[in-house]
């Protein structure tokens, strides 16, 4: 039963580009993960939505283990300042009840 984690973060007019290119330049240390399936960037179409983060696992403990890691540090470390973000957002969690996806990428 693969896991999603998702953090939704607001992001303040002006910093969209600089938010945008840390995940372009990122040190991509979580594809190689144990349990690690798949991660999006979504950026918002229409008014106050945030951006979301969109992880997906193999499990609840293989997201806790990556929280827990050094990558996760790392990717952190070095974080945008604080008038980047705005309020509200964080993170949410699901397990996938059903779900399919197109033939041809199986
Ligand atoms: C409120 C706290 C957080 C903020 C503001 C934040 C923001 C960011 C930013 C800007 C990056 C790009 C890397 C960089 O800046 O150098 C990043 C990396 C990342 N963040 Fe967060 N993050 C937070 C917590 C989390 C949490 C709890 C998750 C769990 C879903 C998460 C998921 C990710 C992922 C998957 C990456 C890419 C890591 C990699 O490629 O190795 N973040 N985060």
């Amino acid at each position: 039963m693969t896991y999603m984690v998702n953090n939704r973060i607001h992001v303040t007019p002006g910093y969209e580009e600089t938010f945008e290119a840390r995940f372009r330049a990122r040190a991509g240390e979580i594809d190689q993960q144990p349990g690690f399936v798949a991660m999006r960037v979504l950026r918002p179409q229409g008014n106050q939505a945030p951006y979301i983060v969109e992880t997906e696992w193999e499990s609840q403990d293989a997201f806790r283990a990556w929280v827990g890691s050094d990558d996760f540090k790392r990717a952190h470390a070095n974080p945008m300042p604080k008038e980047a973000f705005g309020e509200g957002g964080g993170i949410e969690q699901f397990e996938v009840v059903e779900g399919t996806v197109a033939v041809g990428s199986r």
